[in-house]
């Protein structure tokens, strides 16, 4: 009998108990109405009587240990605070995922703390346009084939037939409408083609579009303008390039290019070796449009401007295809990481 004693005793000690759950079954094990002591003292009668008394005692001792270690293990369990000790309260914390800026949202920010460092302000607009305000008002007459240079999504409203805003500079018309000359405002905004989708279009996208007008605003104005922001944005060596274009809003029009930073000019596959790379159009706003919006043309002239940022985007991270922007591909997300 003291050869199980001591065997049980043994049982008793290395049992392992690390959660609520192994105590409760190390108390039914030794404690339960089936347990282990329960046999223990129901094999005292096959005692001899004259050691019945001393291994009662060594029994007693047992059943005290049992209990014993019981409480000490509840009590550590409280110290603790938990109920399992596979939690290690002393490692150290792990990081909490942090989202990130999308790409466009930090190219678009960056834009605009470049102009509003010259005194630009930032307007919007509904996303959902009339006709003129898309159209007309920017001198595109009805059935001019111009509107074509911009496949419109028409959605009906109502009555009304309305297109998803196929350029910011809807908002500009917007601006000119509603407030005085000097105006001096950049437009950032999601617009809307229909387009194939591919690598190189998408059927929306975003700009970023500049107005300015006051008295005697001059191309030489808007030329330096671009150039601060080509240099501001790219680099103090960057070069601005303009060459003549067409805009039924802008007389005269250009297209701008901006010397390529990846090759410093030397020619690469993103410049196609030119050592050019455009980036946006311009031009001194038409005075008919002007008048549309209600601004005299014989005492103020404007500049406009606009760019994709998308188009910056890629510059900027080398994204070469479009759809990476929309697809929530967190694998691309991710590497903007460091960039908050
Ligand atoms: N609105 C033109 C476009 O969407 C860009 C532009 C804006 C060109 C202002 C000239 C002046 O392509």
């Amino acid at each position: 009998m003291k050869d199980t004693i001591d065997q049980v005793r043994k049982q008793i000690n290395d049992f392992v108990i690390d959660s609520s759950l192994s105590l409760e079954a190390f108390r039914i094990q030794f404690l339960g109405s089936k347990g282990v002591m329960k046999e223990l003292y129901s094999l005292l009668k096959l005692v001899p009587n004259d050691e019945k008394r001393i291994i009662g005692l060594l029994l007693n001792d047992l059943r005290s240990e049992v209990e014993a270690k019981i409480e000490l293990e509840k009590q550590n369990f409280l110290q603790l605070g938990v109920l399992d000790k596979s939690i290690d309260l002393t490692k150290s914390g792990e990081d909490a995922a942090i989202g990130s800026h999308h790409p466009l949202t930090l190219v678009k920010r960056e834009i605009i703390s470049i102009f509003s460092r010259i005194g630009f302000t930032i307007s919007e607009g509904p996303e959902i346009e009339d006709d003129w305000h898309n159209f007309s008002a920017l001198n595109f007459p009805e059935e001019h084939p111009a509107r074509d240079m911009q496949d419109t999504f028409f959605i009906e409203k109502g009555e009304k037939e309305m297109a998803l805003r196929t350029h910011t500079s809807s908002v500009q018309v917007r601006v000119m409408e509603n407030s005085k000359p000097p105006i001096r405002t950049i437009s950032p905004g999601r617009v809307y083609r229909n387009e194939a989708i591919s690598a190189r279009a998408h059927c929306f996208f975003h700009q970023l579009e500049g107005l300015f007008i006051d008295k005697n605003v001059s191309f030489a104005d808007l030329k330096q303008t671009l150039l601060f922001f080509a240099r501001e944005m790219f680099g103090e060596k960057a070069q601005i390039r303009l060459r003549p274009s067409y805009f039924p809003f802008t007389e005269p029009s250009a297209e701008v290019d901006v010397s390529c930073t990846l090759c410093n000019s030397n020619g690469c596959n993103v410049c196609k070796y030119s050592g050019w790379l455009e980036i946006l159009g311009c031009g001194m706003v038409d005075p008919s449009v002007l008048e549309a919006s209600g601004i005299d043309s014989k005492i103020y002239s404007g500049f406009a401007f606009g760019m994709g940022i998308e188009r910056i985007a890629q510059l900027k991270y080398r994204v070469t295809d479009l759809r990476l922007y929309s697809e929530n591909d967190i694998r691309f997300l991710n590497q903007f990481k460091a960039v908050i």
